[in-house]
Parts: structure tokens; C-alpha cells; sequence
């Protein structure tokens, strides 16, 4: 088939929900993708994040063929050993003696968290806690930030905020109060005795890759902590060391109460989950709460390779490199092009802001055989692998600072 050929078999037979750039993409290995005509591809934006060690890693490759050879599916009725190993690896990879609950993606991930926070708040009745909300048992508005993406399920949808993605699906899941990201006093206004939890995305993916200013995560938990309220960090997009971390929380020294993961999470294969600390995670019993591919095997056989390979690669520290490396060559291109107004990085989480529409420069990069993304519409949004090479980024990087100045 030709690239032709299945854009007209999407459009007799697949719902449009998404806008596709006209390209069928087959086949990828590390940073590069070809699609179905053959052209090549220097992907700087594998899998919308997902690609955190790149396209197919072979440690993951491996692992899957391994297990669906083995094992396809276990239900959540039985154990299985590759969960708990997983569950295990995650939970020591935090601060916190965390528990796991697996789901398979970002927005299940969240609502899973949404629905632990209300009810770890119906459970807290009978705290005594000096807090004035502690002894309230309706306890259930959560705070989430402006700009903030959470998922496109109702309750995550309802957590996102971003009017933008509400429109015409209302009403939503009540409960959900927003503060701009960055301002902690804004939190603190929004405060009353049916508060329940705080959720943030420690740095903003989707909203632009919009890093705290210093101070406000710690100030979010001391907040969440004299308020007796539950801080939940969304690390589907900043998680499994995108920032030069496990999770990027743990740059600013604060454990959160839950985090949520997916994404990157098996190298690529769909999965996603939340750890908890113990004494809040044991609210979610039996019948309150399931996913029936939760932490498949095959999910699970795969995140433990990417844990794998992180760790053997070195790959914490090479995503600190990998943002070095496109800062400087990001600083050279912003002299040139004045359509660049700041760049925001932490380690391979890289957001350039524009000052106008980003939308054309992805198609021309495209069009010279390179991609990225353009989110919030103004911001250019690159969320490498972590195994690219050197003489990837600069080959990538060489192809923007040509295009870049052509732009205002
Ligand atoms: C921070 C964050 N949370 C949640 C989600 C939703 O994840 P999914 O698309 O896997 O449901 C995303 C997706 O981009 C995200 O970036």
C-alpha cells in the first residue's frame, strides 16, 4: 500500500477525530521512522512521548516476543510475578515505600487517582488531626492548574483545565477548582472544607512545557501538608526519567502523596499506573476500583526492559546532556530567528516559545525529513529518546536553524 492508499481507507473507514499529517508511518528504529513510501524520518517527538527510549528498543523488543510467546493476558483475579517485580521497581525508584495500581494509559491513570483522593477524603472522618478539613468526611474538590492536561475521560477531562477541551461535552464531573499554574497563593484561596487533594503536573507538557518558578512545588506541598490535603503529581509525560530523574518531583525534594505514570512507561507499549503512599493506597479495596488489562504481562515484560535499559544506559544522566546539548544549539538558533522568544528545558523535555503560530514549522520540518511537535500552539515541543545520538541532534537541530529565520 501507499501513503495515498491508506489515508483514503481512513477516511472511508476511520472516525476523524485527530488532524494527521498526510504520512503512513511503518517503521521505526531508534530516533528514525520511514513511512510506507520509504521516505526517512529523524523523529525528535517518538511516539508523543511515549518513544522515551526511542522506536522499538531492543531490550523491549525482546521481552515482548519473549512474553506473548509465554503468556498474553493473566487477569487481576490471579498473581503474577512480572507485576509485583514492576510494582517493586517503581515503588523504589520513589522517595516512598509507594503501592501500585496498574491501568493502560495517562487518563486511566488519573482517574484512578481522582477517584483514591475522594476516597482516602471520605475515610478521614474520624482523623484527629487539628486541620479544619480533616474531620470533614465529603471531602472531594480537587485543585488541578490552568493549562494543566490531564486526559480525555470524563474525570480527567473534568481535571484538565483548559476550557478549550470542555467545550460541548459539559456538564462535567463537579468538583474540579483551578489555579494558575504557578501561583501558590491561588491554591490556598481556593481552599475549603470539601477540599481534597492538589494535582499538578510538575512541569506542564501539553500547556506549553511550563517549568514551576522556584519555590512553588515546595510550597504546594507544604500547603497540601497544613491542610491536611493530598498532592498528586501527573508524571505521565515528565515520568521514567524524561527530566533527568525517575520522576521529576524528585528535583525539588518533595514526595508527593500519589503519582501517576504512562507514556513512557514500557518503552512504548500501551500501560500506565499510580503509586501511592501505603496508608492512601489502601483505600482503594476490592470493587472500588479495575482495569481488566491493568498490568498485563505483556505491559509489564516491557516496562521492566525500559527500567532495564534506563538504567544500564545511564539514560538519567544522558537526558541532562541531551537538554545541554539542545540548549546551546537552541541559544545559537534564537539569535537568528527572532520568531524565538524563550526556551524552557529540563533535561529531555524541551519546549521553544514562539511568538506566533507553530503549526507551519513542523510541516516544513516535515518536509525536510524531520519531526516535532507544536503544542499550545505556539510552542515547539521535542521530547527526544533518550538513546538519540549526538550527531542526531545536531543533524535535527541543523535542519530548525535552517528553517527557523525564514519565520517571524
Ligand atoms: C500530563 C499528562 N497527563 C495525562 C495525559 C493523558 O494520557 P493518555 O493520552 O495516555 O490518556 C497526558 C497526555 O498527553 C499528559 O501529558
Amino acid at each position: 500500500m501507499t501513503n495515498e492508499q491508506v489515508i483514503q481507507q481512513f477516511q472511508d473507514y476511520v472516525i476523524s477525530n485527530y488532524t494527521r499529517y498526510p504520512v503512513c508511518l511503518e517503521r521505526g528504529e531508534e530516533s528514525t521512522v520511514w513511512d510506507i513510501d520509504g521516505n526517512r524520518y529523524l523523529d525528535f517527538f517518538p511516539g508523543w512521548g511515549c518513544g522515551l527510549i526511542g522506536h522499538c528498543p531492543p531490550k523491549v523488543v525482546e521481552a515482548v516476543q519473549k512474553q506473548i510467546a509465554e503468556l498474553i493476558h493473566v487477569p487481576n483475579t490471579w498473581y503474577m510475578k512480572l507485576q509485583g517485580q514492576l510494582a517493586e521497581a517503581l515503588s523504589k525508584r520513589t522517595n516512598f515505600n509507594g503501592r501500585c495500581f496498574f491501568c493502560n494509559s495517562g487518563t486511566e491513570a488519573n482517574e484512578a487517582a481522582i477517584k483514591l483522593a475522594r476516597l482516602w477524603g471520605k475515610s478521614q472522618s474520624t482523623t484527629s488531626s487539628s486541620s479544619s478539613n480533616s474531620t470533614n468526611s465529603n471531602r472531594y474538590k480537587i485543585i488541578t492548574m490552568l493549562n494543566s492536561f490531564h486526559g480525555r475521560t470524563m474525570g480527567a477531562l473534568s481535571a484538565t483545565g483548559q476550557p478549550k477541551y470542555h467545550r460541548g461535552v459539559e456538564p462535567l464531573l463537579p468538583g474540579f477548582q483551578y489555579a494558575p499554574f504557578g501561583d501558590a497563593e491561588a491554591i490556598e484561596k481556593l481552599i475549603d472544607k470539601e477540599t481534597v487533594a492538589v494535582m499538578l503536573e510538575p512541569i506542564q507538557g501539553e500547556g506549553g512545557i511550563n517549568l514551576p518558578p522556584q519555590g512553588y512545588i515546595e510550597i504546594v506541598r507544604e500547603i497540601c501538608d497544613r491542610h491536611h490535603l493530598l498532592m498528586i503529581c501527573d508524571e505521565v509525560q515528565t515520568g521514567m526519567g524524561r527530566t533527568g530523574k525517575w520522576y521529576s518531583h524528585q528535583h525539588w525534594s518533595v514526595q508527593p502523596d500519589i503519582v501517576t505514570l504512562a507514556k513512557a512507561l514500557a518503552g512504548g507499549v500501551a500501560a500506565g499506573g499510580l503509586i501511592a503512599k501505603p496508608e492512601i493506597a489502601e483505600k482503594l479495596k476490592p470493587g472500588t476500583h479495575a482495569a481488566t488489562f491493568g498490568g498485563n504481562p505483556i505491559a509489564c515484560s516491557a516496562a521492566l526492559a525500559t527500567i532495564e535499559t534506563i538504567e544500564e544506559e545511564g539514560l538519567l544522566k544522558r537526558a541532562t546532556e541531551i537538554g545541554e546539548h539542545f540548549h546551546q544549539r537552541l541559544l545559537k538558533m534564537k539569535e537568528k530567528s527572532p520568531i524565538i522568544q524563550e526556551i524552557r528545558i529540563l533535561g529531555a523535555m524541551i519546549g521553544v516559545q514562539l511568538i506566533a503560530d507553530g503549526a507551519p514549522i513542523v510541516q516544513e520540518a516535515m518536509k525536510h525529513g524531520l519531526l516535532i511537535n507544536c503544542t499550545h500552539q505556539t510552542v515547539l515541543r521535542l521530547l527526544p529518546s533518550l538513546r538519540i545520538k549526538s550527531s542526531d541532534i545536531d543533524q535535527g537541530c541543523d535542519i530548525l536553524e535552517k528553517i527557523l529565520p525564514k519565520y517571524q
